[in-house]
């Protein structure tokens, strides 16, 4: 069994002119690798695992090659000793997964790929049949992490210093990370989930899994999951210049962009107190600028800052 630890992250505030008060919570420095949500959503989940006392435990999930999961889970193995499989969309990446940062730094971490077509990707269930025939006594973690134990590890994100918050907001991918803040927030505390996909089927998937209505969807500017707009680029390296706190380009940029956007327009009622949360993700940093790079757009400043 893994060893719980309960963990005291910084919460920061953001100095802004706008009528409300902003703060961030530096979950990004929970763990160098295992970072974010990512530590939560997967803790309860091995955790339970372990505790099944399985023979020869491995971990199997799936991703993309840029995937923040995809990463967490390999580091996750290294750090606890458990062996990794990771099933990639994208048969294209077989021969050169190597120039890929993510993959490169997950197959350091010790993860095997199983590289599968885009076309065979999208069938999950199938692929998790094969994988749980070939492997029986492996955990099978879905794509981002995201089920029911994920849901409650997230409610060590909150605690005595979250209460007083008005509002609580984070990026949204496969949404049980807002599910578990919905679930585990006070009575008065409101939730924003800023969405980073294009997913209608998210505000059922969360509902049932915190069956409660305390929190609103808001699409971000750019809501087609790991598309980069150069505004939000420039947003993210403005916020560093200002702050001296990296975002990332998939989530935590596009997270933070659309809730300045959303207090200077007056959506949140003046005086209030909003948390957000910082998840993570800065492992895609690198990533992001190998693409931006060839397509000679702007890069991302602070690039050798991350690991
Ligand atoms: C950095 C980062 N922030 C936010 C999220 C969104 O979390 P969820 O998939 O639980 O909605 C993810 C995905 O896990 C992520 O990698």
């Amino acid at each position: 069994m893994l060893q719980f630890t309960e963990y005291k992250l910084p919460i920061v505030k953001i100095k802004t002119d706008f009528d409300v008060q902003i703060f961030i919570k530096r979950e990004d420095l929970i763990h160098p690798k295992i970072s974010g949500n990512k530590f939560w959503k997967l803790f309860f989940n091995v955790n339970q695992y372990l505790g099944l006392k399985p023979e020869n435990p491995l971990l199997i999930t799936f991703g993309g090659a840029f995937s923040n999961h995809i990463a967490s889970v390999s580091a996750f193995g290294k750090q606890f000793d458990i062996p990794t499989k990771g099933i990639i969309r994208g048969d294209e990446l077989e021969n050169h997964w190597q120039n890929n940062p993510t993959l490169l730094e997950a197959s350091r971490n010790g993860m095997q790929f199983f590289f599968v077509s885009r076309e065979d990707y999208q069938n999950k269930e199938k692929l998790t049949q094969e994988f749980s025939e070939k492997y029986p006594n492996a955990l099978i973690i879905p794509e981002g992490g995201s089920n029911e134990m994920a849901v409650e590890g997230v409610q060590y994100m909150l605690g005595n210093d979250t209460k007083d918050f008005d509002y609580l907001c984070t990026a949204v991918g496969t949404g049980g990370t807002v599910a578990g803040i919905s679930k585990f927030a006070e009575e008065h505390q409101k939730v924003v989930g800023i969405k980073v996909v294009k997913d209608d089927s998210l505000q059922k998937t969360i509902w049932e899994w915190s069956m409660r209505n305390n929190f609103e969807l808001i699409d971000a500017d750019e809501n087609r999951y790991g598309k980069i707009s150069d505004e939000n680029i420039r947003f993210i390296n403005w916020f560093y210049n200002e702050y001296d706190i990296p975002l990332d380009p998939i989530y935590t940029g596009k997270m933070l962009q659309k809730i300045f956007d959303l207090a200077e327009k007056g959506f949140f009622p003046k005086g209030s107190k909003i948390l957000t949360f910082h998840t993570g993700g800065l492992q895609g940093i690198k990533g992001a600028n190998q693409f931006l790079r060839g397509k000679n757009r702007p890069l991302i400043d602070f690039e050798s800052l991350i690991f």
